[in-house]
């Protein structure tokens, strides 16, 4: 297939290229054209070869009470349940909501250095050498610096891999309200020549680290044995022990609390592979695999879930800047600052996590998740009205058939009356 200088041509010629090449219709053609709240010439701006944009629902999170303060939270994803889960979830907080709190907002870069002659030796010159080049960041970050952020620490080690021994200096720098990978990764390529000097070697990699361990948020919250019911505080504390000592539920655990936190993310205009990658390293910091989630029963035989995680998000700058959308969520959660913000996400993420364990050790997580997907089957079904989408849906929750040979008889039945 020939899509030689597919990046020279215009959004209209590129999608009409792909409209030939994979058979779409005008009416597929038109749906990715349509940008919505995008605007094509924004997408365009913002990533190369741009033919237009994908949508995800947006919802509002309600009930989120965080360190006294209340928070309607903004949620983009494609899963029926997890909008509802996080509701429920932190309804079930109320009065008290969670407590959060969040490090300050420092970030880590590395630089490799490799070729020099005595790894140990050069590790010695660089911690001579600084504060020389702790003002060598300084002069790079004069505008973050403005804001109250700027570098706080460099240290220097040896790395021994099976390749060849290095040296790895590693930049603390506290971004502030910004996420802060292009303000680190520039400041790395410009002081990395006289890092190198200093060190007698070359570098290599210049980059920021997604493990952001300077940069972790915390979250705390109780849910009432009374209100969850007979032996639901024992069943939950099952299922997180599962977690907790097998990685094959770890994993799916972690992606319950994901569920919240990315969504809000993307609302939110925020780098979630960043954060994914951040909280899966995280959660294997000590060599073994772990929950980011705790729960256990407290005195009174309540339920306390925390929740801990490096929580690299942004108020300002990147896709909080460029897309209107993420603007507008930025507005509706009211988070003044990246803290805040990532707080918020930690009691998401939190609430999430919990909601699916509740579900999952109660009545399973199918009933509620159907109940919301019943709606899209309706749909494909053939009910085309909100009184017939609504209405086959009402029948398949009451049968809990949720077939689509079922949804078409449920459908018959509402249009004959
Ligand atoms: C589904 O998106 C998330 C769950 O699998 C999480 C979990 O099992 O804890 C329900």
């Amino acid at each position: 297939m020939e899509l030689s200088g597919f990046y020279k041509l215009s959004v209209e010629e590129r999608l009409k290229k792909i409209k030939e090449v994979a058979g779409l219709t005008d009416e597929e053609a038109e749906l990715l054209r349509d940008g919505g709240a995008l605007k094509i010439e924004v997408a365009d701006r913002m990533v190369e070869n741009a033919i237009g944009a994908v949508h995800l629902p947006l919802g509002i999170a309600t009930n989120f009470k965080v360190n006294g303060k209340e928070y309607l939270v903004p949620m983009a994803i494609e899963e029926p349940s997890v909008i509802a889960a996080a509701s429920k979830a932190a309804k079930l907080t109320l009065p008290d909501g969670f407590r959060a709190e969040a490090e300050e907002p420092v970030m880590i870069g590395q630089i490799q250095l490799v070729g020099v002659d005595d790894a140990v030796a050069a590790v010695k010159k660089l911690e001579e050498k600084k504060e020389d080049i702790m003002k060598l960041c300084s002069e790079q970050l004069k505008n973050l610096e403005k804001y109250g952020g700027g570098i706080r620490d460099v240290v220097f080690r040896m790395l021994k891999t099976p390749r060849r021994d290095m040296v790895i200096a590693e930049f603390e720098v506290d971004m502030r309200d910004a996420m802060g990978a292009n303000m680190m990764n520039t400041m790395l390529e410009a002081v990395s020549p006289t890092v190198a000097e200093f060190a007698g070697g070359e570098t290599r990699l210049r980059i920021i680290s997604n493990l952001a361990t300077k940069r972790k948020v915390r979250a705390r919250a109780v849910w009432k044995k009374d209100k969850l019911g007979e032996g639901a505080v024992d069943k939950i504390l099952d299922g997180y022990e599962l977690a907790a000592n097998d990685i094959y539920r770890c994993a799916t655990h972690n992606k319950g609390a994901m569920n919240g936190i990315d969504a809000v993310a993307l609302a939110c205009g925020q780098d979630w592979r960043a954060i994914e990658a951040g909280m899966h390293a995280y959660a294997a910091i000590s060599g073994k695999y772990k929950p980011i989630t705790h729960f256990e029963k407290d005195k009174e035989g309540n339920l306390t879930g925390t929740i801990e995680l490096p929580m690299a998000v942004a108020t300002v700058g990147g896709a909080t800047g460029t897309l209107d959308t993420a603007k507008v969520n930025l507005k509706i959660i009211g988070a003044k600052t990246s803290q805040e913000l990532g707080m918020i996400m930690a009691c998401v993420g939190l609430a999430n996590n919990f909601a699916a364990l509740y579900a999952l050790t109660t009545t399973g997580i199918q009933e509620g998740h159907m109940k919301l997907h019943a709606r899209n089957i309706a749909v494909l079904a053939g009910a085309s009205t909100p009184e017939e989408i609504d209405g086959v849906a009402e029948k398949m929750a009451k049968e809990n058939n949720y077939t689509s040979d079922f949804a078409k008889k449920a459908l018959d039945e509402i249009r004959k009356g």
